[in-house]
């Protein structure tokens, strides 16, 4: 493993050369660096002016721009072009496409028209890879290279094309062995889905009515195995021909179509890209926080994911593409406020950013995204984020040297995220309109943010021992060395609704759940209910709480924190492990949490709506996204005056303030 080449904050930006005249591409670069940038990423859609289809390499080009960049003084991550294979060289794939759960074939015109499965492709990912590493692995100017593009944006994880389907087949084999193990596995006596051969196995689409769910999480892991697979072809390329350079991915917000552990267990840094307006109005934010927070996006969308993927390359993580002002995807796309490039900007080094990267630099006149937002106009003038750009690099600036080598400092409490368990939640899921996985997982870190916590978001393998606290908000599959391991914890740990509720192949543990992790606390769930939109429970004891959308009835010989009016008892509790057997709302995670913190000695700090607080090093930020201002050194006794790096002392919308810890 490498590692960045200056541990500085940088600020960068997504350039595409080939959209602009040569001619432009001295100035560009030293426009950049008027503007403080330092990092530039370029070629991830560039293919077809890369190779003709007689074989014929044109790399001078890319190589004329690089050098220019270079000149300018920016570092350069370049993108392998494979999201975007040209016309002459899928036309010459009668397989190549991916296909819908339709049966409609997902071809030409856009991008990312390839099916992970397809394997002729990888043949031509790596010819391509291999042409681009071998020139440019070793140009001093390259500092990272990004595989690819989005893996799985525009939904392209799935696919249920011919070649899918064979190589599920051979995934099926592989993992069973016999047929009649994959049967018993499955279940698939139930309703005489037992099958004599691998070969008759189909994609669990197209039937009359639900499939078998255990068909349905192998396809995925099988697909998201196909993913790692696909990557890992370019990774090894890369590694063999550039060493020393860092090789990355850019995720996605809201998207757990894949397991991302699992790919970023063979990468350096893993990115992502951060469009908070985009995701507030496409991912179905309850219409009241849509208002609330139109034109800043909510406060914990962008920092969960920063924390997400921070715990996916051991804590190296940089944002590859910022929203600068409107997009062009998302059902409608306001401008952001004044400040808000400036404050996501901050907010991700506050959380651990070795980079931060704006995308794009200049908007297209062109094409597909019109729409789309950059730092300048599509005339070339700056646009509105330009400014904000210069301002954070100033402020870079006044950071000393010793807090530009800034860690990121192991928070107190830790959630475990596993994309398995978020799968098999959605593959059983009750009613989508009252309980989504991976939003459930982010109430319980927004409760975390409420009250002033630093949070690390990690897998299910990663080292335990040093959390005080240790959410486990999706841990659907039984995994017994996990409940092993955290058997053994010095920490208060906790449990929700769900947890082993299933074993790998998705059948009901023969000790009934949450199976293994009953060792940590003696409970069995004998029934899961679910309640529809406007129907909540409330659990009275010491406090009350208010439950929506999911229920379990519990045998214990403990004595319940609260009971509901049915009788049934609410939140168990063994030493330090806690079983939470609904799903709270809001409120009332919050004021739960409070009181797991207590218990587990964190310092909690509460919040007022829409501010937020990170520690980096000896550095505190503060983060304002809702309407009015506050006073810092009202929310923070520590905050005094003298000690602020940069920012006021009142907090205004889209305000950032930092300061020295004393
Ligand atoms: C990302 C993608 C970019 C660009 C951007 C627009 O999903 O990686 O290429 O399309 O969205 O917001």
């Amino acid at each position: 493993m490498t590692s960045i080449e200056s541990q500085t904050l940088r600020t960068g930006v997504c350039y595409y050369p080939e959209h602009w005249p040569e001619s432009r591409w001295a100035e560009d670069a030293a426009h950049m660096r008027r503007l403080g940038l330092s990092v530039v990423r370029i070629g991830e859609f560039a293919w077809s002016r890369l190779e003709s289809p007689d074989g014929e390499l044109h790399l001078d080009w890319l190589e004329r721009a690089i050098d220019t960049l270079q000149a300018a003084g920016l570092s350069i991550v370049l993108g392998t072009p494979t999201a975007t294979p040209p016309a002459w060289l899928v036309n010459r794939h009668a397989g190549i496409y991916a296909v819908d759960e339709q049966g409609r074939t997902r071809g030409f015109g856009s991008r990312r028209h390839y099916c992970f499965s397809y394997l002729p492709y990888h043949a031509d990912c790596a010819r391509i890879v291999t042409a681009l590493a071998k020139r440019f692995g070793k140009h001093p100017g390259i500092i990272a290279w990004q595989t690819d593009n989005e893996y799985g944006c525009h939904d392209t994880i799935l696919s249920y094309s011919e070649a899918a389907i064979a190589g599920f087949q051979q995934w099926c084999r592989q993992r069973y062995t016999d047929i009649d193990a994959l049967n018993t596995a499955w279940g698939n006596v139930f309703w005489s889905m037992e099958y004599t051969d691998f070969d008759e196995i189909g994609a669990p689409v197209g039937a009359v009515t639900e499939t078998n769910p255990a068909h349905r999480m192998a396809y995925w892991r099988c697909a998201s195995d196909a993913v790692v697979t696909f990557d890992r072809v370019q990774v090894d390329i890369i590694r063999a021909h550039s060493p020393g350079r860092d090789v990355l991915h850019n995720f996605m917000g809201n998207f757990v179509e894949f397991d991302h552990h699992a790919l970023s267990r063979h990468l350096d840094v893993a990115t992502w890209d951060n469009y908070p307006l985009g995701f507030l109005t496409r991912d179905g934010e309850d219409p009241d926080e849509q208002r609330r927070y139109l034109r800043t996006g909510t406060p914990d969308s962008s920092a969960f994911h920063h924390d997400l993927y921070r715990g996916c390359c051991g804590g190296r993580f940089w944002v590859m593409e910022q929203q600068p002002g409107p997009v062009n995807w998302a059902p409608y796309n306001p401008a952001p406020l004044d400040g808000m490039a400036r404050l996501w900007a901050w907010e991700a080094f506050a959380h651990g950013a070795e980079v931060l990267s704006w995308f794009r630099w200049r908007q297209a006149p062109f094409a597909q995204e019109q729409m789309h937002t950059g730092l300048l106009l599509s005339n070339g003038e700056e646009d509105t984020a330009a400014s904000e750009a210069r301002q954070v690099a100033d402020e870079i600036a006044k950071l000393d040297a010793s807090e530009l080598r800034l860690t990121t400092n192991r928070a107190q409490v830790a959630i475990l995220f596993d994309y398995a368990g978020d799968r098999a939640q959605r593959i059983q899921q009750p009613d989508g309109r009252t309980y989504d996985p991976l939003q459930h997982v982010q109430q319980v870190y927004r409760a975390c943010r409420e009250l002033g916590l630093d949070v690390d978001i990690v897998s299910s393998d990663a080292e335990l021992d040093l959390y005080s606290l240790v959410l486990l908000p999706n841990i659907t599959i039984d995994d017994p060395v996990l409940a092993e391991r955290l058997s053994h914890l010095d920490a208060t740990i906790v449990l929700f609704p769900r947890s082993a509720s299933r074993g790998v192949d998705m059948a009901i543990p023969d000790s009934l759940p949450p199976a293994s992790l009953r060792k940590l606390i003696d409970v069995t769930v004998i029934r899961s209910e679910t309640l529809p939109p406007e129907e909540t429970l409330v659990a009275r004891g010491a406090v009350a709480s208010t439950i929506t959308a999911w229920r379990e009835r519990i045998r214990s010989e403990l004595t319940p924190a609260g009971r509901f009016e049915d009788g049934w008892g609410f939140h168990y509790t063994q030493g330090r492990v806690h079983y939470i057997n609904a799903i709270p709302d809001r409120p009332s995670i919050r004021v739960l949490l409070k009181s797991l913190c207590a218990e587990a000695g964190v310092a909690v700090t509460p919040m007022p709506e829409g501010v937020r607080t990170r520690r980096r090093g000896g550095l505190r930020f503060a983060f304002n996204v809702s309407d009015t201002s506050h006073s810092i050194s009202d929310l923070f006794e520590e905050a005094a005056a003298d000690r602020i790096v940069f920012g006021e002392e009142q907090l205004a919308p889209a305000g950032v303030t930092v300061w020295r810890e004393a």
